[in-house]
């Protein structure tokens, strides 16, 4: 009877502990309290033994018992603590009713979005689309190019030159060297790519820019093929309305050269502020590829013609978009890029 009356005391303390509990450190100081090596129920199976041989079995079952529920109840007071801390962790810091911020859509920057244009137009026509380096050779960006050392266009083109030999390109056309250089013709490519020229920052001129390279060598290609593919671009680019001219130009890689211009989409070639009062914007130059440029890379003049061109994206964006400064392109501004 008063091993009955003191199991049942054991068992009621340990009640009163566990619902006191805060912490899992709690828990685990009853767990060594009650059921540990020198716990409350381990030394009442040591006091078994203190009982007349007839009773010892059955106290052990109680005890037995009353440990197995005690396990119970340990392990289910972890888990509400930790569901209860949970709970103030969770109120702490979320407030699942508080209005979200408006999320801010990102778009894809004017000039990417024209390059990108440009470039599926020509590569659903199979064109290869290929990067080159922006640090460049002097004999890639010039003497491959039929501009030797002494040659005043190389003036014109305002180049930035690094330690070495080295410049930053101030055109795409390095590319058509490399690439002839690497593979025999025939060859449809596109390459676009960022130039630096060492203008003055204005409206309409940025030492940074970007070009894009077109290139086509075969036997039998003409220029009727280049301005036809022009006019498509355009018609592609700015709408089916679109003419385009050729004005003779000069380039030392082709021979001959033209100015690429298209009627003006602002007012549809009647002549308005964007062009001038011209009715044509001139987006890029092209011509049919020089001879002596095949001969350095290797190429018979006598078998194979090409053409080649380098339009600006800047300037076709500007176009497109109504934007009258080519610095808005670059500023960031978040008013100016939402538009898009
Ligand atoms: N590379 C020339 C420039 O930057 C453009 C051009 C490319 C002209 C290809 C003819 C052929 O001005």
């Amino acid at each position: 009877m008063d091993f009955e009356r003191a199991l049942a005391g054991v068992e009621s303390t340990f009640e009163q502990r566990l619902g006191a509990a805060t912490r899992d450190a709690d828990v685990a100081e009853i767990q060594v309290a009650f059921l540990g090596r020198s716990g409350e129920l381990t030394l009442m199976r040591r006091a078994i033994g203190k009982l007349p041989p007839e009773e010892r079995p059955a106290a052990g079952q109680r005890i037995n018992a009353v440990a197995e529920r005690m396990e119970l109840r340990l392990a289910s007071a972890l888990e509400t603590l930790r569901a209860r801390g949970l709970d103030a962790a969770l109120k702490q810091h979320v407030d699942a009713t508080f209005p979200a911020a408006a999320r801010r859509r990102g778009s894809i920057h004017p000039i990417r979005r024209t390059l990108q244009d440009v470039c599926d137009f020509f590569e659903r026509r199979g064109y290869a689309v290929v990067l080159g380096p922006e640090v460049e050779t002097e004999y890639h960006a010039f003497d491959a190019l039929n501009i030797p050392p002494d040659h005043p266009a190389r003036e014109g083109f305002d180049t930035f030159y690094l330690p070495g030999g080295l410049l930053l390109r101030p055109h795409t056309s390095p590319m058509q060297v490399r690439t002839m250089l690497a593979h025999q013709p025939p060859l449809a490519l596109v390459v676009p790519g960022r130039c630096y020229r060492r203008d003055a920052l204005d409206a309409r001129h940025s030492f940074a820019f970007h070009q894009v390279e077109g290139l086509v060598v075969a036997e039998g290609i003409t220029m009727a093929h280049l301005k036809g593919t022009m006019e498509a671009m355009c018609r592609e680019l700015f709408g089916p309305q679109q003419r385009v001219r050729f004005r003779p130009s000069y380039f030392p890689f082709t021979e001959p050269s033209a100015e690429v211009d298209t009627t003006c989409p602002g007012c549809n070639g009647i002549g308005c502020r964007t062009c001038s009062g011209s009715g044509w914007l001139e987006i890029g130059g092209s011509g049919m590829v020089h001879p002596n440029v095949f001969r350095e890379v290797g190429y018979d003049p006598s078998r194979v013609t090409g053409w080649a061109f380098g339009i600006g994206p800047e300037r076709i964006a500007m176009v497109r978009h109504g934007i009258d400064d080519i610095r808005e392109f670059v500023d960031n501004e978040p008013a100016f890029l939402e538009q898009f």
